[in-house]
């Protein structure tokens, strides 16, 4: 029995009167809106999907893909694009990765494709054309994403797992529960942070807080104002030592003035020491890495382009990837960046990241990260061992 709310259109979507692809779409949402007390679906203007590595998906989400495309009549009927997969899709094999693994990868990002889903390959999509507004309904999955659209962006959205966002950009509609609610957008946790912070200050902040928040809403009391990079790198630590879907920034983030601060009792002080000491335990090892992987949440053009000078004219000891999407590297290659970047021996790889590329196969054992997110994850999810640093300590020369 479905206890939601659903229009005569939305029942017949569930009946399969519109093909098995949006039937079992809706099967989904319906699930997931009764599982979480949901009154209805509501109309969605952007997607975001993620469970596209082959690594964490495999034969089965391969499989399931394809069986999901298979009648041909459900494709996405919002601006929805995709995760990144666990390759580079053009340059798989001169950037070393398994020939066995780039094929089945190759074949889920066309599956993908087929239901319509943009091949962009990014978990940055706010920074290549699905941009979402103010107050839109969006279904995003990859959990930085989730952290920006709602916090920076101000649009609402639950971290939704890979499977509901397909559905959701599918039928167009997501379960109208959680961060979808004004009541479930104010803060719980006032954060004071009595420092300034720059460059990996921010994940080491967001991996501290998170930790503490959990599934919560912190507000941010800064000393300095942080730019869309900064942001990106603090939402990502929050996603990932906690379960942050939103956060808040004062006099910074759209919703700050209206998260309830006012209201909320619990309140924290975060200080130098503190930061510096986060930082120290990010890094699992003292040895120096063989690989140095920027771009977690994949790198903007800025970030590149700040790469490209600190190696202008040099040549780099250690490899160098800087992970981003196809469409910020073309631009990096007209304005010469990438250029640059590949003479003093480093790559701008496309598509795919350091946990989502099989890495622990590729005879890399340290590998270097300016991102909280990524020194969380690598070890756990590659079993390799990470330095975490700035970007100008991590990369050594000749
Ligand atoms: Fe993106 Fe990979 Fe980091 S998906 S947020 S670059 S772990």
């Amino acid at each position: 029995m479905i206890n939601m709310f659903l229009t005569k259109k939305e029942e017949q979507m569930c009946d399969g009167e519109f093909g098995e692809t949006i039937r079992k779409s809706m099967d989904i949402l319906v699930a997931l809106g009764d599982i979480y007390g949901a009154s209805k679906l509501v109309d969605i203007t952007s997607a975001q999907v993620s469970g596209v590595s082959y690594k964490t998906i495999g034969e089965a989400g391969l499989e399931y893909l394809e069986d999901l495309a298979g009648d041909g009549l459900g494709v996405a009927s919002v601006n929805a694009s995709l995760n990144p997969p666990g390759t580079d899709l053009d340059n798989w094999e001169e950037l070393g990765f398994p020939r066995e693994f780039a094929i089945k990868q190759n074949q889920i990002v066309d599956a993908y494709g087929e239901l319509g889903i943009a091949k962009t390959c990014t978990c940055t999509p706010y920074l290549v054309g699905n941009v979402p507004r103010f107050r839109d309904h969006i279904s995003w999955s990859e959990s930085s994403a989730v952290a920006y659209g709602n916090s920076v962006i101000g649009a609402r959205t639950n971290r939704e797992g890979g499977p509901a966002a397909l559905a959701a950009a599918i039928v167009g509609k997501t379960p109208l529960y959680g961060f979808h609610l004004e009541q479930n957008r104010k803060a719980n946790l006032v954060v004071n942070v009595n420092c300034e912070l720059k460059g990996a200050d921010f994940g080491a902040l967001g991996y501290v807080i998170g930790k503490v928040v959990g599934g919560g809403v912190p507000y941010f009391k800064l000393q300095n104002i942080p730019n869309n990079n900064d942001l990106k790198t603090l939402g990502a630590a929050l996603a990932s030592s906690g379960s942050v879907a939103l956060y808040h920034v004062e006099n910074v983030t759209p919703e700050a003035d209206i998260a309830g601060k006012g209201e909320v009792e619990d309140i924290m002080f975060i200080t130098e020491k503190e930061i510096l000491s986060t930082r120290e335990k990010l890094s699992t090892t003292d040895k120096e890495p063989d690989l140095i992987c920027l771009g977690c949440p994949h790198a903007s053009l800025e970030e590149i382009k700040q790469v490209a000078n600190i190696v202008k004219g040099k040549t780099i000891k250690n490899k160098l990837w800087i992970c981003t999407s196809v469409s910020v590297k073309a631009t990096a290659d007209r304005m010469g960046y990438t250029q640059t970047i590949e003479s003093a021996g480093g790559n701008v790889v496309c598509d795919t990241c350091m946990v989502v590329a099989p890495i622990e196969d590729m005879g890399f054992e340290v590998i270097g990260v300016n991102s909280a997110k990524a020194a969380n994850y690598v070890p756990s999810m590659c079993g390799l061992d990470v330095v975490y640093n700035d970007v100008e300590n991590l990369i050594q020369f000749e």
